[in-house]
């Protein structure tokens, strides 16, 4: 098989427009999105999820479309749509099926004579999902067999949006393909824009497999690390203080307590207990450790109402400021935040809930706090944006007078806190 003379992306997201544009700067690349809107958008230059600036896309080759043809007589295909969960955390296969129904559909119409194109998925999903599911969907569709009318591949995606030092260029890419052929073109192709390399995994199930597993990992870590902030809480012991005790040991890995959200860490593991189910196999340590990291909503909330009342202060007449609303720090993305779902649990319970992020925008419900006089009976720092970490006094200083300031996120050192008239708890 020779190297495909263009790339056809399918899903312009945070995951499909960078590689695009990393694409665009090695072949004639395609971009394609339903989404009309975001399309235009993309046209104009404007990527609304702040991810690429104006001047990158602009200065691309990369071509914009929502006009499903240009699958057609594609000869390289990466798919990047969403792979969420059901309300019963149940995969939700939709994205893939309408894309997989319409790539099918569109290659039904392929000219003659056109090479065998190459279907790569980078969407996260559990083993099995691409051969098994995707797979059959385009043969149904285009009436061309799998392995040899189209070769299929998988990708996954693994850099950390909001995060300067983990980009594609700089992380190993894992590839893998259908036959030893596709396999080693999918390898070549994307050589060319993962400047620090690419691992061929033996198989596309493999591939599906790490990547998951890559991010039931960090959501069981967290989960562990969450647990043990609660209990040492209880036995009135600064779990910070654990971990850094505990951290001298050469095998010791330390992780950072909070709330997790987003659209990956809390998702993908339900991708792999599904599979695990299909197999005949309850995954009970991951569905553990979702369950603990759900659960720490509910646990600041009850923390925030003991704090506030060990005073004799009442939660209905206290104030809370909620710092922060995105999923993580230094992104846009307000997606499956569990600092939202704080914000709602909260309210209801205390007497007002406000809320800031600056990448929200700026109205009533938004408002920033900093320069004003404006104090609360409860602050909590929910999310570390830089814009927050690099003024912790600042933040302090929205707390009023014997009130409480929570950190869920290890910026403030209780040290920090200990002149302040507040009183301070972190995870
Ligand atoms: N965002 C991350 O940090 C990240 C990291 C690693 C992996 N992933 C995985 O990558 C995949 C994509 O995630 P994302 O965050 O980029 O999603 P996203 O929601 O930002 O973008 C997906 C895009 O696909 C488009 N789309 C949906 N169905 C389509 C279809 N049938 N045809 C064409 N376009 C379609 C949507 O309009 C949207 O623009 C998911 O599987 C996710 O789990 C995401």
């Amino acid at each position: 098989m020779k190297t495909p003379s263009d790339i056809t992306i399918v899903g312009l997201g945070y995951v499909g427009l960078p590689l695009a544009l990393a694409f665009a700067a090695e072949f004639p690349t395609i971009g394609f999105d339903n989404d009309s809107s975001r399309v235009e958008q993309l046209q104009d230059g404007f990527d609304r999820n702040l991810e690429v600036d104006k001047g990158l896309i602009a200065s691309s080759e990369l071509t914009f479309t929502a006009d499903d043809t240009c699958v057609t007589n594609a000869e390289f295909i990466v798919v990047t749509v969403p792979t969420p969960v059901t309300k019963d955390n149940r995969p939700d296969l939709g994205p893939l099926e309408s894309a997989s129904e319409l790539i099918g559909k569109k290659l039904r119409d392929r000219s003659n004579g056109t090479t065998t194109p190459i279907i790569v998925f980078e969407s996260t999903t559990y083993p099995g999902c691409t051969e098994d599911f995707c797979g059959p969907i385009i043969e149904r569709e285009s009436g061309l067999k799998s392995g040899e009318g189209f070769i299929l591949g998988y990708s996954p995606e693994r850099t950390n949006f909001g995060d300067a030092e983990h980009t594609l260029e700089t992380v190993v890419k894992v590839v893998s393909g259908q036959n030893s052929e596709g396999a080693k073109v999918i390898s070549d192709v994307y050589s060319r824009i993962a400047k620090a390399g690419v691992h061929m995994a033996p198989n596309i199930k493999t591939a599906e497999a790490s990547k998951v597993i890559e991010n039931v990992q960090r959501d069981l870590n967290i989960a562990l690390f969450n647990e043990s902030a609660i209990i040492f809480d209880r036995m009135g012991i600064d779990s910070s203080d654990v971990f850094d005790a505990a951290g001298t040991k050469w095998n010791f890995h330390r992780y950072q307590p909070g709330l997790v959200g987003g659209h990956c860490i809390p998702v993908d593991p339900y991708y792999l207990t599904y599979a695990a189910e299909q197999v005949g196999y309850d995954a009970n340590v991951i569905l553990a450790g979702r369950s603990v990291n759900e659960g720490m909503v509910t646990q600041v909330v009850e923390k925030a109402r003991e704090l506030v009342t060990s005073d004799g202060n009442l939660p209905e007449k206290t104030d809370v400021l909620i710092l922060g609303q995105t999923f993580k720090g230094d992104v846009a993305d307000f997606r499956n935040s569990k600092a939202v779902r704080l914000t709602s649990e909260m309210t209801g319970v205390f007497g007002s809930v406000t809320t800031f992020d600056p990448y929200g925008e700026d109205n009533s419900l938004n408002r920033d706090p900093f320069g004003n006089d404006a104090k609360y009976g409860v602050v909590v720092l929910a999310v570390p944006h830089s814009h927050f970490v690099e003024s912790v006094e600042s933040v302090g200083e929205l707390v009023s007078q014997g009130g409480v300031m929570i950190d869920l996120t290890g910026t403030i050192a209780s040290s920090q806190m200990i002149d302040a008239d507040v009183h301070f708890w972190k995870l």
